[in-house]
Parts: structure tokens; C-alpha cells; sequence
């Protein structure tokens, strides 16, 4: 069957009926200098006539890594081909297929250890589980879940011989990966890309990857993997109707991907509103994402940019510097009616580029702070304060 094929069942594509699509360029966008991995990844939309927008995300299905798959169905003691019902939706499967697209299998739960207590004949094995499972436990239980994954606890209680379809019960469920839409469909009809950072960490002295991260940066095969996806669309992320308003953008790292869709689509459109691109990333030699296409931009003066390099000097330059630096005319694109994005990091980034963005409506508002906090939040009211956070 082709990924046509596939396709042409679909009643319509949501996230219980995702549409099939291969990738048909990936490369990546940080040199091999570079201290991280960041990867352009294309989708080839030629075989599903698929609708987005600039300001939305693509949600991807992601696959376990088939060698970790093959590591639990040997602690298993099964060989994959054991037929399984899926807990979720009650469909009969090999375990193979299960493990490998339906478990979330990075994340222990004390379900497990609570199935392996039933099961457990050991009587030592017995009592050190029942004394992590203890209430006033809990500490211990939660840092042991912590730094023992499935395929650790499998390892460790070998000897029990739990029902497969019980052990799978337990697995929590393998969940949809976003990524935000970094082309616009007004210039690449068929096709869709993204910018996504490899995560990657050490368990227990191993390299380990992030599912999601890991499946379209290294796994999928160009032109071959099957990959589920649908469009999460954006409720008010998204472009000004009007093309003469001019916009502010805030995005380090992958934080930059609508923003090149936005980029994309004004120029192709021709609007006349100004735009303004604050990029952000480590070092400037080996992590300037889409370079090339963005000092095109600015050579036909199409885009004003601000670049801020955290690693290319002692003390680290963030986008909020680069604000901050340029705080008189930011605060005129604002009274001039501009639109406000901040997309990238929820944890740190999102906050202090809010921070800044109020002490500049001090300084150049003569606001006090008080004033200044709520006319953030009147921004926010209007819809020209717009996060896409993550
Ligand atoms: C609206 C939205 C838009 C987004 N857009 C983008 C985008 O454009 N580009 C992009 O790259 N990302 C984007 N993201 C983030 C993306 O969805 C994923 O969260 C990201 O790719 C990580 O997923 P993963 O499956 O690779 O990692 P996961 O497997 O989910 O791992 C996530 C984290 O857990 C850690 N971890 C997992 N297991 C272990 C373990 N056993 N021990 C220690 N640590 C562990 C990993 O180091 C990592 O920090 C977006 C998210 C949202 C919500
Ligand atoms: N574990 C992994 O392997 C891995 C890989 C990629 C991304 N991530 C996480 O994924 C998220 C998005 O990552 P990303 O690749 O898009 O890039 P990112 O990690 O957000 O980094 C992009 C740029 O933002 C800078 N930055 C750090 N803190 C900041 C702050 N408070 N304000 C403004 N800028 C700040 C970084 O500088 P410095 O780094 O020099 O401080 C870097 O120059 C982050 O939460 C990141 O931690 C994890």
C-alpha cells in the first residue's frame, strides 16, 4: 500500500485520523562545530492535500527507537510477535507494534512496581518493593522511578511472570510531539517544515535521545518512514489580517520557526507592514539557523534584525539584551500599533523577554510599574501580545 493509499481513507485528518506523510529533505541547520543539533525537516505533503497556517503546529506521532523495543521484548522474554490488546484504544496488535508506537516507554510508574509485587516470588524482592511502595516512602519511590526507566525495572525483576497484556496495561501512553510550522504554505504548496533540536541526555552512562526528537532527526528514513501528523492550529498566534501592521518577533533557538513562516508569507504577500526579527542562539559561526534566507530579508530590507549570540563573548547576550539595546525604537513600533510574538523557551526566556518588554514601558513609556504591568496585559487583551511557548 502507498502512503497514497493511506491517505485516501481518511474521512479527515485530526488527531484520531492523522494523515501519513514521509520527509523528503532533512538536514541540519547548526554546523558540525556546533555544541547542539538543531535539523530542517521537510515533510512531503504531495500526497495529502493538507491546510495551515503560518502560527500553527504540526503534531507527529512519533516511533520508539526499534533497538530499545528489541531490549524489552528480551527482558520481556517474548518475541514481539505476542498478540496484545491496547489498553487505550482496545485494538489487537503484535507487542511489537505496541511497544514501539503506542507505550511511552522513557517514564516508570509505580504501577509497575505495584504489578511486580503482586507477581514477585522472591521474598527479599518482595519486601524491598513493599517498603519503596509505603506512603512514607514516597521520596525514594519517586527518585527510584526517576532514574529507572521500564526497560531498567524489566531488568531488575526478570524472575516475575506477569501476564504480558498485564505488564502493558501499565505503560502510560506514547503522545503526539508538536512542532511549530516553520514554511508558508503560500510558498512551499506541498511540502511543510520544521526546526527541531535533537534532545538528547545520558541514562545510566548511555547516550539517550528524546522520542520524538530522536524519530524524525534520525530513524525516519527520507521518502520511506510512515509518519503520522496533523495540524494543531493556532488560536490567535498568527499573522495580523491586515498586511500594513508591523510586527515584532522574539525567537531563539527553534523559537525562530514561525517566524521564518511569517517572514515567508509577508514577503510573498508583499505586505507593506514592517517586520522585526530578534534571533537568538549560542554562537553565531555555527548556529545561525536559515542565515542565508534571513539576510536576504534584510538586504532587501524586509526584515530589521537583531541577533544576540549567548556564547560568542564572556557574558552571555540574550534576545532581551538586543530589546533592551534598541529600547527607543521598539517602544515607537508599539505606539505605531505593532503586533508583539515571543516564541521558544516557557521556562526562562518567555519570562525575562515579558520582563524586559515592561521595564521598556517604563523607560520609554514613563510608565510606573504598575501601569506598565497592565498595559502588558492590555496587549494581551487586544491580541498583540502573543506567546507560543513551550
Ligand atoms: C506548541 C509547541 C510547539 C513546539 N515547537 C517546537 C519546534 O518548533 N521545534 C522543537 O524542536 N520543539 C518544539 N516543541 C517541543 C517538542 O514538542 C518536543 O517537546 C521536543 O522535541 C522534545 O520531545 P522529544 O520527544 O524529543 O523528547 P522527550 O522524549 O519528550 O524528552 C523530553 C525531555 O525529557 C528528558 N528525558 C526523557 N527521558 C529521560 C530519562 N530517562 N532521563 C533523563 N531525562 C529524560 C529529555 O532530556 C528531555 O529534556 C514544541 C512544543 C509545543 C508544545
Ligand atoms: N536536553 C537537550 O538535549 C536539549 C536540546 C535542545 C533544546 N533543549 C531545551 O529545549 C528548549 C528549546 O531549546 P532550543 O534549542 O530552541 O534553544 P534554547 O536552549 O532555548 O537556546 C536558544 C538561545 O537562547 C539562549 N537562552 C538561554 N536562556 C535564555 C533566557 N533566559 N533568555 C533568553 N535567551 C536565553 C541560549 O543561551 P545559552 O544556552 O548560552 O544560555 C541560546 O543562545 C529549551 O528549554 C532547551 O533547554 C534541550
Amino acid at each position: 500500500m502507498t502512503i497514497s493509499d493511506l491517505n485516501e481513507k481518511l474521512p479527515i485528518v485530526d488527531r484520531h485520523h492523522p494523515a501519513i506523510v514521509t520527509i523528503k529533505e532533512r538536514y541540519l541547520l547548526t554546523k558540525p562545530s556546533s555544541t547542539k543539533q538543531t535539523f530542517h525537516v521537510s515533510l512531503d505533503l504531495s500526497s495529502i492535500p493538507l491546510q495551515f497556517k503560518a502560527g500553527d503546529s504540526i503534531a507527529v506521532y512519533p516511533q520508539n527507537d526499534p533497538l530499545l523495543v528489541e531490549h524489552l521484548i528480551k527482558a520481556l522474554k517474548a518475541n514481539g510477535d505476542e498478540q496484545i490488546t491496547d489498553p487505550r484504544s482496545g485494538s489487537l496488535m503484535s507487542l511489537w507494534d505496541f511497544l514501539s508506537f503506542k507505550a511511552n516507554l522513557a517514564r516508570s510508574t509505580s504501577s509497575f512496581l505495584k504489578l511486580f509485587y503482586e507477581y514477585e516470588t522472591s521474598h527479599d524482592k518482595k519486601n524491598s518493593l513493599q517498603r519503596m511502595l509505603q506512603q512514607d516512602n514516597k521520596p525514594l519511590l519517586t527518585q527510584y522511578l526517576a532514574s529507572n526507566d521500564p526497560l531498567d525495572l524489566f531488568k531488575e525483576y526478570q524472575s516475575v511472570d506477569a501476564p504480558l497484556q498485564e505488564i502493558c496495561a501499565q505503560f502510560g501512553p506514547l503522545l503526539p510531539r508538536f512542532y511549530s510550522v516553520a514554511s508558508s504554505q503560500y510558498l512551499y504548496k506541498d511540502e511543510v517544515h520544521l526546526t527541531v533540536a535533537l534532545f538528547s541526555f545520558t541514562h545510566q552512562n548511555e547516550q539517550r535521545y528524546g522520542v520524538g526528537s530522536h524519530f524524525l532527526c534520525h530513524l525516519s528514513i527520507l521518502n520511506k518512514t510512515p509518519i503520522p501528523i496533523y495540524v494543531q492550529p493556532a488560536q490567535h498566534f498568527t499573522l495580523p489580517a491586515d498586511t500594513d501592521i508591523p510586527i515584532i518577533m522574539v525567537g531563539p533557538g527553534t523559537g525562530v520557526a514561525p517566524f521564518r513562516a511569517f517572514l515567508q508569507e509577508r514577503v510573498a504577500k508583499n505586505a507593506k507592514g514592517k517586520n522585526w526579527l530578534f534571533f537568538g542562539e549560542r554562537n553565531r559561526q555555527s548556529d545561525y539557523f536559515y542565515e542565508e534566507e534571513f539576510e536576504m530579508f534584510k538586504s532587501q530590507e524586509k526584515v530589521r534584525l537583531d541577533l544576540a549570540f549567548s556564547r560568542d563573548q564572556d557574558t552571555k547576550i540574550y534576545v532581551q539584551n538586543k530589546m533592551q539595546e534598541n529600547a527607543k525604537d521598539l517602544w515607537e513600533w508599539l505606539q505605531d500599533g505593532a503586533y508583539f510574538y515571543v516564541c521558544g523557551d516557557a521556562h526562562r526566556m518567555a519570562k525575562d523577554v515579558e520582563n524586559t518588554l515592561q521595564r521598556i514601558a517604563q523607560t520609554q513609556g514613563g510608565m510606573s510599574e504598575e501601569a506598565a504591568k497592565t498595559y502588558i496585559k492590555s496587549l494581551r487583551t487586544q491580541k498583540r501580545y502573543l506567546a507560543d511557548v513551550y
